[in-house]
């Protein structure tokens, strides 16, 4: 069986493009791959966190993955502070990638704002993730759109050190969706959406009410020209409903234009929105128990000791390529 690994921040505000890029992936690949997720903990604190939101934070992400349908009996579920073998690896590898790949990674770019004073975790975060990926001996990364530079990044490194001390690392590949990819912000749909943007209208939270759900995408930006068509470059509103509207229904986008021809853009929208509100009711409906229920700390406890056990074999492998300890 194949090997998966993925991971969320816990940074509150788990969004539709986090649900349909990522973690509907999650559940989907059980079926027939060992799965391994993660709760990103020490990525999340690459920007400043308040502790006691983080600790709740973590908690609201591990719930919410069993509430999408992640069953902890098939899949490892577990928080990445547990297992030292990240920051470990994570440090191997920094030895082993540059500065100039790190400066180039967009989101760095993004992030750092051209500011002189800029986190070092921030510049090194893309390394940390390569080594959570190949701290697994990982093959599938299911990710949205906005990681697969980083996911090229890891490949880059595992190549690398391959190549300097031999069948160290299996490189991995990503895994996207068609539909959920990368979904854009409600308001402005240039920019992806995002757990931080200041407007609460930019994305639909998995927990939103149903009145939120409806608010948010009745009042989506469109365009004035009125035609149902998929067409990003050009009509970027209205392809990012196409896009929503596909991945929850599995059908194309192509015939969902074509079957709303003629149509106004609020006969779309309302569909989007139904859509929308019967795929979040029963997460919603398991997230409010799992996050109530004492078991969800066991979880991550069994999580982190199954992972661990992975994790130390291939820390050993390093250690023992790379002439460290005695
Ligand atoms: P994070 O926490 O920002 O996002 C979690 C997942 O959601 C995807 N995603 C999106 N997909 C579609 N449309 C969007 N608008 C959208 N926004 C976010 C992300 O691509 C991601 O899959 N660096 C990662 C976490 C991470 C990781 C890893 C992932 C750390 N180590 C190892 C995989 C493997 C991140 O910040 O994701």
């Amino acid at each position: 069986m194949k090997r998966v690994f993925s991971g969320v921040q816990p940074t509150g505000n788990i969004h539709l493009g986090n649900y349909l890029g990522a973690l509907k992936q999650f559940v989907e690949l059980q079926k027939d791959h060992e799965c391994i997720y993660c709760i990103v903990d020490e990525h999340a604190i690459t920007v400043p966190q308040d502790p006691k939101e983080l600790q709740q934070h973590i908690l609201d992400v591990a719930a919410l993955y069993m509430a999408v349908g992640v069953d902890p009996k098939k899949s490892i579920i577990f928080v990445q502070s547990s297992v030292s073998g990240h920051a470990e690896l994570g440090w191997v590898l920094c030895c082993n990638s540059y500065t100039g790949e790190l400066f180039r990674m967009t989101q760095f770019k993004a992030k750092s704002g051209g500011k002189e004073s800029v986190g070092t975790g921030l510049l090194t975060y893309p390394v940390l993730m390569a080594a959570d990926i190949l701290l697994y001996d990982t093959d599938v990364v299911p990710v949205g759109n906005d990681q697969k530079q980083h996911i090229e990044l890891c490949r880059d490194i595992a190549i690398r050190v391959n190549h300097k001390y031999k069948d160290t690392f299996v490189v991995p590949d990503g895994r996207f969706m068609k539909s959920g990819a990368r979904i854009m912000a409600l308001d402005d749909p240039t920019q992806k959406m995002s757990k931080s943007a200041i407007n609460v209208h930019s994305r639909i939270s998995l927990l939103d009410e149903d009145n939120k759900i409806k608010k948010s995408i009745m009042r989506a930006t469109t365009d004035s020209d009125g035609e149902i068509r998929f067409d990003p470059e050009n009509k970027p509103g209205v392809s990012n409903l196409l896009n929503i509207y596909s991945a929850f229904s599995g059908e194309s986008v192509e015939d969902i234009a074509a079957r709303f021809a003629g149509k106004g853009y609020g006969d779309l929208k309302k569909e989007v929105v139904a859509a929308t509100q019967d795929a979040l009711r029963p997460i919603k409906d398991n997230y409010a128990q799992i996050r109530e229920s004492d078991e969800l700390k066991a979880v991550l406890r069994d999580g982190a000791d199954r992972a661990n056990a992975i994790a130390e074999k291939t820390m050993k492998r390093v250690r023992e390529k790379f002439g460290l300890g005695i």
